[in-house]
């Protein structure tokens, strides 16, 4: 079974390549290589099996939890760009961040004793990104 958890946090960002001159930014990343925020939606999907004993695939506390201490507390009122750790050295487009995301909670996801499924990033009420792991590309 399949269950999700919604967070939001709100960040700044800008999508530009130290490498590319200013004019060749704004033609590929158009307004958006200028510093701007948005504020996000987080959907993270834990897969796993009910617990007899409780009725939960997971505690949604705990997963709420782990995904507040590893991920929302380190981008919440945050640039992208300069301010996380591990999110250095990438194009802060909603695809590396999920790519990111992933990467950064996946183990303390198993600690919870389910698999991470999918993180689905939504940048705008139109732009959103899904995110299945490595193995589905
Ligand atoms: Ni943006």
């Amino acid at each position: 079974m399949l269950i999700t958890r919604r967070e939001r946090f709100s960040s700044s960002h800008r999508l530009y390549r130290e490498d590319w001159s200013e004019e060749k930014n704004f033609e590929i990343f158009d307004k958006c290589s200028n510093l701007h925020g948005h504020n996000y939606e987080l959907f993270i999907t834990v897969q796993g099996t009910v617990n007899k004993e409780t009725g939960f695939v997971v505690n949604l506390k705990e997963l709420s939890r782990v995904v507040k201490q590893n991920i929302i507390e380190k981008l919440d009122h945050k640039n992208l760009n300069t301010d996380v750790d591990f999110l250095k050295n990438t194009i802060v487009t909603s695809e590396n961040i999920a790519i990111a995301i992933w990467g950064n909670i996946e183990t303390k996801i198993i600690e919870l004793g389910v698999e991470l499924y999918c993180i689905k990033l939504v940048e705008t009420e139109n732009n959103f990104i899904e995110y299945y792991g490595n193995k589905h590309k």
